[in-house]
């Protein structure tokens, strides 16, 4: 694994560059990502070009041995640009159209914006292409920050009725599949299909779908057309993105068949700050992070392309500047989160970024170096990872034993219509991740359809509508299968289907589902029903059953179903029960320890706040670290 940074030469006087690409290649950092801001730089008027200034950085950086990430600059269209092209920007649900004066102010329906990111894409690959520093090219920057996959533009519009035509052939075809029967929904042609905002009350959920399947295309067609002038103008360079954490509003499997490697950038403090987890863990992990956030992630884009190629773009190397609260992390966390991304088979952490920028919107986002160029906490840590990956050398595969399957639009259908306040796919996949890390576990996350052949263990934690491929592939997998609440709930077009779900598989009718408020609960043995439920008429056996005699879950062969939602203590239990019918040795783990392998390598990870002991389940030789950890700390153990 290579360590890199994110660097910006255009935010600094030339006469630095030397300077840091010297002390870049003295921290250990081998790879260096530009240029994906820097378009008003590169372009500075229609059509003229200063190169100048690009080609004297690339050359700076490689004359010091460092090899280049070369981001295409379509995130910061220009002023001229968006001058000449006003309704090229988004326009947001209420309307209302989205401003320039910060980043990602396109829309992704538009086409002459799209030829405009494929001019300047053909412009950078023409001039860097072959230059021999540059590795691996990025494209865009952060696909959908700051809320923008979806926008309800004019050009949206027009390609959205374009897109149904194609889908649905005719316009009784898409009345019948939407059900727009009911409310006296029928539309007499696709011209007359509006985009689902500002309707009164919500727009049919079929519709909703429609929409975000068809902006998820926009994201992918947006991509692959630059895709297409980096593989013409730099053959033999990976492409890659860099994708960001608890992002669901595009299909980034979808998006990632077009990438050699998938990227994403890793803010263990800012997520936990920013999403939908307890006071107690954001408390508890404040300066460390919730222990499954990177790694969920890490399985989540290394199941993305099938050779399995992920890196970590941009990696948090201190306090950052867009959370509620922005703590710094505990000492030997940036090495820690480091490891980890090792441990799970990452080519690259490049840190975010070299130097913390006085200026502008982030000045209070860390980096390696201070504004004032003395280093920051974080570069002794790079500096230090990059000591210990030298000595651990290469780790082996990822091993496999669980697969946790998860697709995009399951968060769609769940997130149109949930039902009860919180319950998501993506957060019910997250926590059956995290119990299975308890568990000690090693997880895979994988689309549907993936060939199982290899693992013991099967998890479907919500996956509303079911693709035949998984059917398929599951009749004959001889491991465990546990299924989730909402499984088979929906067909592609969103509506309940004929023989009730949970469909082919799982023998059993949800006859009816209710979502429970906080409290309305029903207690089990440890664990308790809470937020879902469904009610299953079924021959399968009952097996979690709470106090009041409620099912919780039944099995069925080697197959599980879970009508409830797989909150901590009952996702514990389930996939405790089925690791141990797969044959898997789980491990009790003091609280905040993790366990992850590569190949013989078993690493450790302390994510608590206090020293933690290796329980005597785990051994092997030590590489690095001991059976106590410090907080932040990491060992690797040899299996053998
Ligand atoms: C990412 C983004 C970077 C920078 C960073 C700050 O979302 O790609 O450009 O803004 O966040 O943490």
């Amino acid at each position: 694994m290579k360590l890199g940074t994110c660097y910006y030469p255009e935010h600094w006087p030339e006469a630095w560059w030397v300077d840091d690409a010297r002390r870049m290649a003295e921290t250990g950092l081998s790879q260096v990502r530009i240029g994906e801001f820097a378009w008003s730089r590169i372009e500075p008027e229609p059509g003229r070009f200063d190169w100048g200034w690009l080609d004297r950085a690339i050359d700076t950086l490689h004359a010091a041995g460092l090899e280049v990430i070369l981001g295409t600059p379509t995130a910061t269209p220009p002023k001229w640009l968006v001058d000449r092209m006003p309704d090229m920007v988004a326009i947001d649900a209420q309307g209302r159209p989205r401003g320039f004066g910060s980043r990602r102010h396109y829309c992704f329906s538009h086409a002459g914006y799209r030829a405009e990111a494929v001019r300047i894409t053909r412009a950078v690959a023409e001039r860097y292409g072959q230059h021999p520093a540059v590795v691996a090219w990025q494209t865009d920057n952060e696909y959908g920050c700051h809320d923008t996959v979806l926008s309800f533009s004019k050009a949206a519009a027009a390609g959205f009725r374009q897109w149904l035509a194609q889908r649905y052939g005719t316009v009784a075809a898409l009345n019948a599949a939407w059900g727009n029967v009911f409310w006296s929904m029928d539309y007499g042609a696709f011209d007359e299909v509006d985009l689902p905002n500002l309707t009164v009350t919500e727009a049919n959920p079929a519709h909703w779908l429609a929409f975000r399947r068809y902006s998820s295309d926009q994201v992918a067609a947006f991509n692959r057309a630059q895709v297409e002038v980096l593989r013409e103008f730099s053959p033999g360079r990976d492409v890659v993105h860099n994708y960001m954490g608890f992002f669901t509003e595009f299909d980034h499997h979808a998006v990632a068949a077009d990438l050699d490697v998938v990227g994403w950038d890793s803010y263990p403090l800012g997520f936990l700050d920013t999403f939908r987890f307890s006071e107690a863990d954001k408390l508890a992990y404040a300066r460390q992070g919730h222990p499954d956030i990177a790694a969920f992630h890490h399985d989540l884009y290394r199941g993305c392309t099938p050779g399995g190629r992920w890196s970590v773009l941009e990696q948090q190397p201190g306090p950052v500047n867009w959370a509620r609260h922005n703590p710094a992390p505990l000492p030997g966390m940036v090495r820690l989160w480091t490891l980890e991304a090792m441990a799970h088979g990452a080519e690259l952490v490049s840190y975010f970024r070299w130097r913390q920028f006085p200026q502008a919107q982030e000045q209070h986002h860390a980096g390696l170096l201070r504004p004032d160029n003395q280093p920051a906490p974080g570069l002794a840590e790079a500096r230090q990872a990059a000591d210990d990956i030298a000595a651990l050398g290469p780790v082996g595969a990822p091993p496999k034993s669980v697969a946790l399957v998860f697709a995009y639009d399951a968060d769609w259908v769940t997130g149109i219509q949930p039902q009860g306040a919180g319950l998501s796919a993506l957060w019910a996949a997250f926590d059956c991740y995290s119990a299975l890390r308890e568990l000690g576990l090693d997880i895979d996350i994988v689309p549907p359809g993936t060939a199982l052949d290899g693992y013991a263990l099967c998890v479907i934690p919500c996956l509303p509508i079911v693709p035949d491929a998984l059917v398929d592939e599951l009749k004959c997998f001889p491991g465990q299968i546990v299924i989730g609440p909402r499984t088979g709930s929906r067909t592609a077009n969103f509506a309940i289907p004929e023989g009730l779900p949970p469909g082919a598989l799982f023998p059993a009718k949800v006859a009816r589902v209710e979502s429970l408020r906080p409290g309305l609960e029903h207690g089990g043995a440890g664990w308790a029903i809470a937020r879902w439920l469904e009610h299953l008429e079924t021959a399968a056996e009952p097996e979690l059953v709470a106090d009041d005699g409620t099912v919780a879950s039944w099995r069925h062969g080697n197959r599980r179903y879970l009508g409830a939602w797989p909150d901590r203590a009952l996702a514990l239990t389930l996939l405790g029960r089925a690791a141990a019918d797969a044959g898997l040795a789980t491990h009790r783990l003091p609280e905040g320890l993790r366990l992850r392998r590569a190949g013989s390598r078993l690493f450790a990870l302390n994510y608590a706040a206090q020293v933690v002991d290796l329980p005597a389940t785990v051994t092997g030789t030590a590489l690095l670290g001991g059976p106590r950890l410090a907080p932040g700390g990491v060992t690797v153990l040899d299996e053998g």
